[in-house]
């Protein structure tokens, strides 16, 4: 039997496959160094697990729950809203979903009809595109540039924007660059989309990962005009080490959560009830376990980046945000003799067992992405194995 059309032109995701490949090189015997997942390297806080612990010794798992997830969840996310963006969500303007990643698709299914489009500004994470694309949208790709900190400008914005442009993505903290949009920045580009009657998708999975005096303005924060506009998707996975949950969830007008809500129910129900308890837990209780997290997340950005930023023919700014270095390396592909940075981060893994992640899949061709969500021993080991890599092919 034949896969559709829709599935045979569906892209695998790229993190998850340089991932893959650097596992089954592992598993092999290989001596593999893994910069490639988003997926911080702390194990879950202990007020987080116990809270599941109590929910699975007292049985709370032979039920389902509303498919949006239970109420006392939902008015914890509203809590958590109010507290970090001093904005104030109805019930009826929240749903859990599994992972933002559903979140995301949940929300491109509902508000798409074929051939609309979204505005998505490059570099992007690899999975916005495909999910418009499954939903019969059409992705519209923004450029950005470097020498800006590849912010997206109005004026970039308002090139590509035609009658069939439905919404906006927004992702600040990004992956993979790390650039954190300002206040001012965000309300711009807020009431740009305002003006034109366009849905802004604010994917803030990253907010809480600011370093060095940054400070991440949701944008929703910035007018009621501006919040009407916007669905926020956020999720657990990032600012509580908790990836392996699986816990996401978006906020925004009524009756588009309505419409996620929906898809909630006829796609998965409601998220693993366990999950849901630690959620509650890591949603309202004790965070000095972020801030903790947060604190050795700028150490190693602030020790790092210097190290990687001197590799030869690799140019970068330093990051504000999540935990990602995105390096411009096309000097040192010049110097190796490669004319593709997917080739380029192929080589660089078979000589010297370091797993990067090419940035072709995020739209960047002459970028790669390196994670420091991992042992900052690692990460050291793995700048040298590359700036030796580098250095004797160019002697070569
Ligand atoms: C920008 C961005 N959005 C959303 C997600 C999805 O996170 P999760 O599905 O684990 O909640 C990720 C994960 O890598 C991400 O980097």
């Amino acid at each position: 039997m034949e896969n559709s059309q829709r599935i045979k032109q569906l892209q695998p995701s790229i993190t998850l496959a340089a991932a893959d490949q650097a596992k089954a090189l592992q598993a092999a015997g290989k001596d593999v160094l893994m910069l490639t997942l988003g997926e911080p390297d702390f194990v879950t806080p202990r007020n987080i697990t116990m809270a599941a612990k109590r929910a699975l010794d007292s049985g709370k798992t032979s039920f389902y729950t509303a498919a949006k997830g239970m109420p006392e969840l939902l008015e914890a996310i509203i809590l958590h809203l109010q507290k970090f963006y001093d904005v104030k969500y109805q019930t009826n303007q929240v749903v859990a979903t599994t992972g933002a990643k559903f979140a995301l698709y949940a929300l491109f299914q509902t508000i798409l009809n074929a051939w609309d489009e979204v505005l998505i500004p490059k570099p992007f994470w690899v999975s916005y595109v495909e999910q418009v694309q499954l939903a019969q949208g059409r992705a519209v790709f923004v450029e950005t540039f470097e020498e800006n900190h590849f912010k997206v400008s109005v004026d970039e914005l308002e090139k590509r924007r035609t009658s069939k442009a439905k919404a906006v993505v927004l992702n600040s903290p990004a992956n993979p660059t790390g650039i954190v949009y300002s206040a001012d920045e965000l309300r711009d580009i807020g009431e740009w989309a305002v003006e034109n009657d366009l849905l802004i998708v604010s994917d803030d999975i990253y907010g809480r990962l600011v370093y060095n005096g940054c400070k991440f303005t949701p944008i929703v924060s910035l007018s009621e005009e501006i919040a009407n506009h916007t669905v926020v998707i956020n999720g657990l996975s990032k600012t509580y080490a908790m990836t392996g949950w699986r816990m996401g969830y978006a906020a925004g007008p009524t009756e588009i959560i309505a419409g996620m809500v929906k898809i909630v129910g006829q796609a998965t129900s409601n998220l693993t009830t366990v999950t849901q308890y630690a959620a509650i837990e890591a949603l309202v209780g004790d965070q000095s376990s972020v801030e903790a997290m947060c604190v050795e997340f700028e150490r190693r950005l602030n020790e790092l980046y210097p190290k990687v930023a001197a590799i030869p023919g690799f140019k970068l700014d330093k990051p504000q945000g999540s935990f990602y270095l995105f390096p411009n390396v096309k000097k040192a592909m010049e110097r190796c003799g490669f004319a593709d940075v997917t080739e380029f981060t192929g080589a660089i893994l078979k000589e010297t067992g370091v797993a990067l992640v090419t940035g072709a899949g995020f739209g960047a061709p002459y970028h790669l992405r390196l994670s420091y969500a991992t042992k900052q021993e690692i990460v050291e080991e793995a700048i040298r194995r590359v700036t030796k890599f580098v250095k004797g092919y160019s002697q070569k």
